[in-house]
């Protein structure tokens, strides 16, 4: 069997990731190949971000693996939090989602135009170290108040289009079908088959 690294510590993701792609691709963590540093995302772009880490997992361990960067962008935030979505609240200090909830609710506090998308970009690196991009959008709005518990970041804010429940309300089920990063898991997906 072939054995993909997902360059993430994130297990919310890796788990949308199995639920999306087939066993018989292998998909191994960052943990179960010992890989412990933290990449610095230092481009100003999703597909930049992505690249520096699967290029990182790659290098040190040889073996093909993909990474995502992903993110909120706002309309009326001109396109904010985006790259930044991590530490929207403090560039400096550890992630905090619900700091960085409720700093979107403040910064939106007086705005009608309530609508954003998740944005992910996937970088795959393949054996020979070729490098391919893949990208996935959902669009919705941000509610006015946080809900849910299901899911981790922006979930309990964002109303995907066609839906009254915030991600973190609707739950993996419906997440996995919708999502950013499971429409660019499928491109990836369909590109290696
Ligand atoms: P990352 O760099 O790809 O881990 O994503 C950066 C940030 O974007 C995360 O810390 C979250 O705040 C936000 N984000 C990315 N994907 C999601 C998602 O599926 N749901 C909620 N927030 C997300």
């Amino acid at each position: 069997m072939a054995t993909w690294v997902f360059a993430t510590n994130n297990n919310h993701k890796l788990e949308e990731a199995r639920s999306i792609l087939p066993n018989r691709l292998g998909i191994v963590s960052l943990k179960d190949v010992s890989f412990l540093k933290e990449v610095d995302e230092t481009s100003s772009t999703f597909a930049g971000n992505a690249e520096l880490k699967a290029r990182a997992v790659f290098e040190e361990v040889g073996k093909p693996c993909f990474a995502d960067d992903s993110g909120l962008c706002v309309t009326a935030l001109n396109l904010e939090p985006g790259v930044r979505s991590a530490r929207y609240s403090s560039e400096t200090g550890p992630v905090d989602h619900l700091q960085n909830n409720l700093k979107l609710l403040k910064n939106l506090k007086h705005t009608d135009d309530r609508s954003a998308y998740f944005i992910t970009v996937i970088c795959l690196i393949d054996s020979e170290g070729q490098t391919s991009f893949y990208e996935g959008r959902v669009f919705g709005e941000i509610s006015r108040e946080m809900k849910g518990v299901h899911g981790f970041g922006y979930d309990p804010l964002f109303i995907p289009q066609g839906y009254d429940q915030t991600f973190a309300e609707l739950g993996e089920g419906v997440k996995n079908k919708l999502s950013h990063r499971s429409v660019a898991l499928r491109k990836m997906l369909e590109d290696l088959e």
